[in-house]
């Protein structure tokens, strides 16, 4: 009998719905076939021990001394963030040993950071069973409050609600969620730009702020309008405030009419449709919420010239990391050698590709040899 456990929680791509949120809008995501791995076994000290693989890291920690803990800029901050909320829900955090093997490249905007905050949130419980959407926002908790990222939902839902074959549309007022099928004939390719702009977080804040100043301003005017989720275009437009904010404020509107449109261009399989929303999403965030950069504003405008490809935007947060593209499936290896070797003239970075098959969220591994985990000792484990 071996007592090894492992827990797997996949990245995400956001197909559209960018930094709409926070602002309790719509959101299309699919969790991602690439995903973090955590093996757990009894720690033989009695502490908290967490091995990074990809950091080549070892730390140990006092499960006494965790609620108290400072924050310490360090990888570790995700999993003991998620301890102290799992801690301050009442739920006892046994002395175990966690090795974390992850397949998410960091800073690829691909949430990276919220597979390691389920993978550990799954691992910490060892099969104790909690509400997943309780995982999902004690996980948020766990970014905002201990990681200091003051992240919407999306990331850490799609990483415990995702499902094989599907996007999934989240509601992220209500909540809820259902499953969007994606046409069979188009490939999701993603495209790392292998950047990542220092501004990130700073700017996501600001990000976050100016969008309050919007909704004040709006509600002023509209009484009814609580967040931009509330807000239309006219609104926006009727509304006076500055120039800045209001660009800020119309990405948000438009884009969450964007994830309508795509989900019924989707539907009807309107393939140039939906590449066209993916195109307008990604002018939106370039020229009105002002979070791209030359990597991958260069990787969109490449794509959209190349033969079979219907669309592209940047996913995630901001600054750099991937973008999303909507391939012809007969293209796709043409299309991947056109983007790399356009972006390697252009940046001399070899950029990352890989075609995005949505995979199903957070869960226990009974077979981490057979499920491509590659971790464990206990293969034979049924
Ligand atoms: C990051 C955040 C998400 C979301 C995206 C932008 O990934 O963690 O909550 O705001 O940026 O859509």
């Amino acid at each position: 009998m071996n007592a090894s456990r492992t827990f797997r929680a996949p990245g995400r791509v956001n197909l559209i719905g960018e930094h709409t949120d926070y602002n309790l809008g719509f959101v299309l995501p699919i969790a991602l076939n690439l995903a973090t791995y955590i093996e757990t076994s009894p720690s033989p000290d009695g502490r908290l021990r967490l091995f990074s693989e990809q950091h080549r890291d070892h730390r140990a920690f006092v499960i006494s001394e965790i609620p108290s803990l400072p924050r310490s800029k360090h990888w570790t901050d995700y999993v003991i963030g998620v301890a102290r909320e799992l801690m301050a829900r009442g739920i006892r955090i046994e002395p175990l040993s966690l090795n974390i093997r992850s397949e998410v490249p960091e800073g690829s905007g691909l949430s990276s950071s919220a597979a390691l905050e389920v993978a550990s949130a799954f691992a910490l419980l060892q099969g104790r069973q909690l509400e997943r959407l309780e995982i999902a926002r004690l996980c948020q908790r766990a970014e905002i409050d201990f990681v200091g990222m003051p992240c919407g939902i999306m990331d850490q839902f799609v990483s415990v609600f995702g499902r094989e074959h599907a996007a999934i549309e989240i509601d992220c007022r209500s909540l809820e969620y259902k499953t969007v099928e994606i046409p069979e004939d188009v490939a999701i390719i993603a495209v790392n730009s292998m950047v990542k702009h220092e501004l990130g977080a700073s700017a996501y804040r600001n990000r976050v702020e100016e969008c309050a100043i919007a909704v004040d301003a709006i509600r002023r005017r509209f009484p009814g309008v609580h967040s931009l989720r509330d807000a239309n275009p006219a609104q926006v437009e009727k509304t006076p405030m500055p120039r800045l904010v209001m660009r800020r404020a119309r990405h948000v509107v438009t884009e969450n009419a964007r994830v309508e449109l795509f989900v019924h261009a989707a539907a009807r399989g309107d393939l140039s449709r939906m590449g066209e929303l993916f195109v307008e999403s990604h002018r939106s965030m370039q020229h009105d919420y002002e979070i791209t950069c030359d990597e991958v504003d260069f990787l969109v405008d490449s794509a959209v010239g190349i033969r079979g490809c219907y669309g592209a935007r940047m996913t995630g947060g901001g600054f750099g990391g991937c973008t999303v593209n909507l391939v012809a499936p007969e293209e796709t290896d043409r299309f991947q050698d056109s983007i790399r070797s356009l972006y390697k003239e252009r940046f001399r970075i070899d950029p990352a590709i890989f075609r995005c098959v949505p995979a199903a969220g957070a869960a226990e591994i009974r077979n981490p040899a057979l499920s491509g985990a590659g971790l464990s000792s206990d293969a034979h484990e049924k």
